[in-house]
């Protein structure tokens, strides 16, 4: 496994790479892997032939009162990880080489920003936009991978890859979850002992409206009500949304049909959590 912190020889190595032929599995990350990270990098593993893992927590997607100083970070920890799941190279630029200068030009998302994240985070998928436009330029990957944790991420980068013509194929990998159902998260170390706890009842309150849904509830509005009861009368964190759309399109439903996410952020003292369930309405 290379390490590489310099954009030249990283382009270099790909360039290498692809002239013998090789197919590029690229895993973009932030850092302080966990188990929702490794299962990227495991499907990229078996379906390329070279496993790229970039590793930079891109300021240009955080708002000025947000966590960027705080996101845990854990190099050394993340580099063993790394090498246990067979990942070829790491790529760890520092934010100097990222951005050696203010942006001239950024990328700029014009759909699916005006719900969920996009409505209490401006500027959050122009950020990770941008930040992907440069990755891929420099990885030029054959596939490149995503958590569906991030559901809304997943379809901006889909618009992204379409609309930029980027040659690349968008794989989408399942939500990792903890033994009590809380999605797999760097920032859940930055929850409170007691805040850990409850923040379990993000994923029951899911599974509840599931349940709701398969007994035949189609009504958004009394599903978005019975979360957001539950939410508040199980635990200490403050609602930012509870939504319920259509997917991948992001625009709202009267009533749920065809293929719908319902989606919540939640915000404890010093991390903000989402969720979401993608359901197929039959
Ligand atoms: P980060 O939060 O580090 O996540 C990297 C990738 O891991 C994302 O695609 C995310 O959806 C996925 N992931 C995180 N938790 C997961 C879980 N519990 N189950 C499955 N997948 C999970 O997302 C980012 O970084 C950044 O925005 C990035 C795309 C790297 C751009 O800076």
């Amino acid at each position: 496994m290379k390490v590489i912190t310099a954009i030249k020889d990283m382009h270099a190595e790909i360039l290498k790479q692809k002239g013998l032929g090789k197919t590029i599995g690229f895993v973009p990350t932030m850092g302080f892997l966990h188990e929702g990270h490794l299962t990227l990098l495991k499907q990229a593993r078996k379906e390329n032939d070279i496993v790229v893992l970039s590793i930079f927590v891109n300021p240009l997607q955080f708002g000025p009162n947000e966590d960027f100083s705080t996101y845990p970070r854990d190099f050394e920890r993340d580099l063993a990880l790394a090498e246990a799941e067979k990942v070829d190279y790491v790529f760890y630029p520092s934010v100097e080489e990222m951005y050696p200068h203010k942006p001239s030009v950024k990328a700029v998302v014009q759909e699916r920003t005006d719900v969920l994240c996009g409505e209490s985070r401006p500027g959050h998928f122009d950020g990770v936009a941008t930040v992907l436009t440069k990755l891929f330029n420099i990885m030029t990957p054959t596939r490149a991978y995503f958590g569906k944790k991030d559901a809304q991420q997943v379809a901006v980068i889909h618009g992204l890859i379409a609309d930029f013509n980027f040659p690349i194929e968008l794989i989408a990998v399942d939500i990792v979850r903890e033994a009590d159902g809380l999605a797999k998260s760097s920032r859940n170390v930055n929850l409170l002992p007691v805040e850990r706890q409850q923040a379990a009842v993000l994923y029951r309150s899911l599974q509840k409206a599931k349940t709701a849904i398969d007994l035949g509830e189609r009504n958004p509005e009394s599903l978005i009500n019975m979360i957001k009861e539950m939410i508040s009368s199980e635990s200490t964190g403050q609602i930012d949304y509870v939504e319920t759309l259509s997917y991948p399109q992001l625009k709202p439903l009267e009533k749920l049909e065809s293929t719908i996410i319902i989606a919540l952020a939640v915000n404890f003292s010093k991390v903000r959590l989402i969720d979401n369930f993608i359901i197929q309405i039959d």
